[in-house]
C-alpha cells in the first residue's frame, strides 16, 4: 500500500489551491449574499483544464485520475463549494457518463466542447415526485419514429440555467419499469425547452439549482445514450463516480472550516491566553482532524478503486455518507470554536456550514446511500 502522492498530484493540488485563493476567495461572500453564478470563474476553471480533468485529452479533457480529481475537489470546495458543485456535475455525471458510453459522434459534438471547459452541463434525473425513488420517472420520451417526444418537469437541477447540455433521464415504456428508462442529450435552446424558477437555497448560493419543463422537446434518435433501456442503470454508474465528487466536496467544506477554526484558535485570546491553549478547544480541534483524515481515506479509496478499473460503488457510498456527516459535523464545531464571530459572514465558517448541509442530500441522501451500502454488504 502506497500513501504517497505523484508529481502530478501534488501539481494539480497546488494549481487547485492557488487557484482557490486567488479567483475564488476573493467575492466568495458577495456571490453567496447575492445568489451569483461564479461565471467567470468557472470559465477560467475550464481553461486550466478542471472542468475535464479525467476525460481523454482527444476529446478536450485534461487525461488525469479519479485522484487527481478529488485532490482538486477538496481545495476548490474548501474555498467555494457552489464552484465546486458545477466542477463536479460536468466531471463526473456529464462528461463521465459521455465519455463512457457515448457514441464518438456524440462525444465530438458534445463531450469536447464541456471538457474544455467551453460550456458546461447538467444532470437531470430528479423530479418532483422522484428524488430518491430514482425509478418513479413521470418525464416521458415516446418513441416517434427517428425521434423522441419528451414532455415533463425536472427539479433541483444544478447548473440548470447555466449549462448549455442537459443530459436527461425519462421514461420510454412505463411497463417495462426501469427498463423502460433512456436517457438522453438535450440541447436547452431546443424548442420545448423552458428554464423554470431558480431556487433560494439555505447553502451552495453561487450555484443554480432550477426546475426544467420540456413539452413536446424533438429529441434526434441518435441523441439517446446505449442501448434502449439502458437509462436507469446509466444513471446508476454515473452516480456512483458521482458520489466520489461530492465525498471530496464534502472533505473540502469539513477541512476547509477546520483550517479556519485552527488559524482562530492561534490569534484569539481567552482567559489570559490563544484559546488554542484551553483543552477545550484543543480536544475539539484533534476530533475535527482525526474525522477529516479518516473522511480523506475513504474519498481516496474510493477513487483508488475507480482508478485500478475495481468495483467502486460500495466505497463511493461509504465516502459520500461519512465524509457529508463529517462535513456537517466539523462545520458546526468549528463555528463553535469561533464563537460569535462564527455566526457571522466576514468569518466564512457560517457559510461553509449552510453548504455542508447539501452534501448529505444530493447525489442520493445519507438515506439513499445507506440503501446501496447495506444491500451490497448484505448481498
Ligand atoms: N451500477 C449498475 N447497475 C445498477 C447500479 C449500479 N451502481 N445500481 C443499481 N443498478 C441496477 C440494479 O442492478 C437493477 O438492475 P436489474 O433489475 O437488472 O438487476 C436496477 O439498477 C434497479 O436497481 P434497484 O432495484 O436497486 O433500484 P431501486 O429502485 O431499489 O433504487 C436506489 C435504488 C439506490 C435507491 C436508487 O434509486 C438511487 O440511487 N436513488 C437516488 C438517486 C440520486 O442519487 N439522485 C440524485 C440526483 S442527481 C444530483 O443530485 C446531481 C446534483 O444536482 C449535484
Amino acid at each position: 500500500m502506497d500513501f504517497e502522492f505523484t508529481e502530478e498530484h501534488l501539481n494539480v493540488q497546488q494549481a487547485a489551491r492557488d487557484f482557490a485563493q486567488t479567483e475564488l476567495l476573493p467575492g466568495v461572500i458577495e456571490r453567496d449574499n447575492e445568489q451569483k453564478f461564479p461565471a467567470e470563474q468557472i470559465k477560467k476553471l475550464g481553461e486550466l483544464g478542471f472542468m475535464g480533468i479525467m476525460v481523454d485529452p482527444k476529446y478536450g479533457g485534461s487525461g488525469m485520475d479519479t485522484i487527481s480529481y478529488v485532490l482538486a475537489m477538496e481545495e476548490i470546495s474548501k474555498i467555494d463549494a457552489s464552484a465546486s458543485v458545477v466542477v463536479s456535475v460536468n466531471n463526473s455525471l456529464v462528461c463521465w457518463g459521455l465519455e463512457t458510453y457515448g457514441t464518438e459522434e456524440q462525444k465530438q459534438k458534445y463531450l469536447v466542447p464541456m471538457a474544455s471547459g467551453q460550456v458546461h452541463g447538467a444532470f437531470l434525473l430528479s423530479e418532483p415526485e422522484a428524488g430518491s425513488d430514482a425509478t418513479s420517472q413521470r418525464t416521458t420520451a415516446s418513441d416517434e419514429g427517428d425521434h423522441y417526444l419528451l414532455n415533463g418537469t425536472k427539479n433541483w437541477i444544478t447548473n440548470g440555467n447555466s449549462a448549455t447540455y442537459y443530459l436527461v433521464i425519462a421514461q420510454t415504456d412505463v411497463e417495462k419499469g426501469h427498463k423502460g428508462i433512456n436517457a438522453f442529450i438535450v440541447e436547452k435552446n431546443w424548442a420545448g425547452v423552458t428554464v423554470g424558477k431558480k431556487e433560494d437555497k439555505m447553502g451552495i448560493r453561487g450555484s443554480d439549482t432550477h426546475s426544467i419543463m420540456f413539452q413536446d422537446v424533438k429529441v434526434p434518435k441518435e441523441n439517446r445514450i446505449g442501448e434502449d433501456g439502458f437509462g436507469f442503470k446509466f444513471a446508476m454508474k454515473v452516480l456512483a463516480g458521482g458520489r466520489i465528487g461530492i465525498a471530496a466536496q464534502a472533505l473540502g467544506i469539513a477541512s476547509g472550516a477546520y483550517e479556519l477554526a485552527l488559524k482562530y484558535s492561534k490569534e484569539r485570546k481567552a482567559f489570559g491566553k490563544e484559546i488554542m491553549h484551553h483543552q477545550a478547544i484543543q480536544f475539539k480541534l484533534a476530533d475535527m482532524a482525526t474525522q477529516i483524515e479518516a473522511a480523506r481515506l475513504l474519498v481516496l479509496k474510493a477513487a483508488a478503486l475507480k482508478d485500478a478499473g475495481k468495483e467502486y460503488a460500495l466505497m463511493s457510498s461509504m465516502a459520500k455518507v461519512f465524509a457529508s456527516e463529517t462535513a456537517m459535523w466539523v462545520t458546526t464545531e468549528a463555528v463553535q470554536v469561533h464563537g460569535g464571530y462564527g455566526y457571522v459572514k466576514e468569518y466564512h465558517v457560517e457559510r461553509l456550514m449552510r453548504d455542508a448541509k447539501i452534501t448529505q442530500i444530493y447525489e442520493g441522501t445519507s438515506e439513499v446511500n445507506r440503501i446501496v451500502i447495506s444491500r451490497e454488504i448484505l448481498r
